[in-house]
């Protein structure tokens, strides 16, 4: 069964920013993670492509909207590959295969008998493009996330009868397997609590959009396409589009990640629109937190983004990618300080990873004919980094899995400190003087086999840097399966090691 992983499909008004950013790079690592669980994963990644947002910016931008999407969605693609995102699938929702999918998914709700047609009144936000509750008494309505103003809608619209599944969704949102964190199930819950209410999937008066087949005035509700982008991902390289295959092709999803802001669109629209197409639900949804500056969302809207082009030729992507993900618990806000990754990375991936297989390769050369040590196995089978190793592996391991990115951080660096620590303590420098060449031999091997755990371990954050690790330590990463990986005793006795290098310049 494939472990299938989704980005949301980014809307392509603007150029990615680094809140875009973080979403695909947490995604990134969890796909990576379960690879190396020996999964069959499927990371989805795309963009959004419709809707009045982009409409607008394409106007703006005097050109047509195709044409603004083909160059956004190309930025986005390159963008994905300086950050050496291992995604499988990149979705477009202005591709053809896509508007086939789409109304093949609109003719089941059709045939359910969700689709009415309706009269659609409220204030509208182009930004989140939904419609928002406001406060009557106020003169004027603002998005509280883009603070920009509100617009007024009177349109007939089509509407899908989300009322109609108020029972089933409650009990979805009520499993404790679905929506993560906690904290998030429980906003759904309120909201859910409150009564569904039909929601409009089409509009008038907006050209770019899918026609709705049958309506000619109206093109498909922007969020109702992009949704149905998840299942296009999957038949993008078959012949196929027929949604009666999805079960082959890897649906249900396994995991949704999504922003805070979008989890709602997810856990209670999404998948009532797959109940009433007769199609499985998603396995689970993780809402993620926002990136924010001096505490406000940072977003192309405020103005207040940071350009991860920019950053990554700057820092380069693993450091960056190491800060969000270990600093931030993942769920919850976290503020960008650049002061802050500056010392995180130094402090851990200089000075403590870095150092720790910096001196101990220096040493193993220095003692031991450039090489590794010559010991016996089953000598150091039952040394006690060993023990810290398989705590740390397991604790690793357990933390990737609850999708607890800065847990996962933890359990890796603890490893390196107790490594540092045992160094330290047994003072392998003076032992060589003594002429227990035994006990400086195991005692060094074991350092460097807990570099290599170390350097395994991280490959689902900082890829680059954990190859750099392996290559130093002449180790040829096996990189499908961990179970093979981290066996505890891999390093080849009497192997050459190169001249050490350092595996990451402190950043300024
Ligand atoms: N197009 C919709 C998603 C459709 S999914 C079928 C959309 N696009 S978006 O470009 O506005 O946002 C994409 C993702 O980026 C969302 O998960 C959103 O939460 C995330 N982020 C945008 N700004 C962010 C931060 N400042 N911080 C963290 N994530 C943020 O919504």
């Amino acid at each position: 069964m494939p472990y299938t992983l989704t980005t949301p499909l980014f809307y392509v008004n603007d150029k990615p920013h680094l809140g875009s950013t973080y979403t695909t790079i947490a995604c990134d690592a969890l796909a990576r993670f379960n690879r190396y669980q020996g999964h069959d994963v499927i990371f989805i990644t795309g963009v959004d492509e419709h809707g009045q947002k982009i409409e607008r910016s394409a106007e703006a931008k005097n050109i047509s909207p195709q044409q603004h999407c083909d160059e956004v969605s190309q930025v986005y693609q390159e963008l994905w590959a300086n950050w050496s995102m291992s995604h499988d699938r990149f979705v477009r929702t202005s591709s053809e295969i896509h508007t086939n999918i789409v109304n093949s998914f609109f003719d089941r709700i059709n045939d359910s008998g969700d689709i009415y047609m309706g009269r659609q009144q409220g204030w509208y936000c182009i930004g989140c493009e939904e419609y928002k509750d406001v406060d009557p008494n106020l003169k004027e309505h603002k998005c509280e996330l883009h603070q920009k103003v509100l617009e007024w809608k009177d349109e007939e619209n089509l509407f899908f009868r989300l009322s109609r599944f108020q029972t089933q969704i409650e009990s979805l949102i009520n499993r404790e397997d679905f929506i993560f964190p906690e904290s998030r199930r429980n906003e759904i819950k309120n909201f859910v609590k409150q009564g569904l209410r039909d929601f409009s999937i089409s509009r008038v008066n907006l050209k770019w959009g899918i026609p709705v087949p049958g309506y000619s005035e109206h093109t498909f509700y922007v969020w109702f396409d992009a949704l149905v982008g998840y299942l296009t991902a999957l038949f993008l390289s078959h012949t196929s589009t027929s949604l009666d295959n999805l079960g082959k092709l890897g649906w249900p999803a396994s995991v949704h990640m999504v922003g805070k802001d979008i989890l709602r669109f997810h856990a209670v629209y999404w998948p009532a629109m797959l109940l009433s197409a007769g199609l499985p639900i998603p396995n689970k949804l993780f809402g993620h937190g926002f990136l924010t500056r001096e505490g406000q969302k940072m977003g192309k809207s405020l103005g207040n983004i940071i350009d991860p082009a920019e950053l990554i030729s700057t820092y380069g992507s693993d450091p960056i990618r190491w800060y969000l993900l270990r600093d931030i618990k993942f769920g919850s806000d976290g503020d960008f300080q650049k002061e802050r990754l500056v010392n995180i990375v130094n402090n851990d991936l200089a000075n403590i990873i870095g150092n720790l297989l910096n001196r101990t390769l220096s040493m193993s050369r220095k003692w031991f004919d450039n090489g590794i040590p010559l010991i016996n196995i089953s000598n150091i089978k039952s040394h006690i980094l060993a023990s810290v190793a398989e705590e740390s592996i397991k604790s690793a391991i357990t933390n990737y899995s609850k999708i607890s990115f800065h847990e996962a951080a933890e359990s890796i660096l603890n490893l390196a400190s107790a490594s540092n620590i045992y160094l330290n303590e047994s003072q392998p420098w003076k032992v060589i003087r003594t002429d227990d060449i035994q006990k400086v031999s195991e005692d060094i091997y074991c350092v460097l086999e807990s570099t290599r755990i170390i350097g395994i371990l991280l490959a689902p954050i900082v890829p680059e840097l954990s190859s750099k690790i392996m290559q130093q330590l002449s180790y040829q990463f096996n990189n499908s399966n961990w179970t093979l990986d981290l066996n505890w005793g891999l390093l080849v006795p009497g192997n050459k090691l190169p001249e050490p290098q350092p595996i990451l310049n402190k950043l300024d």
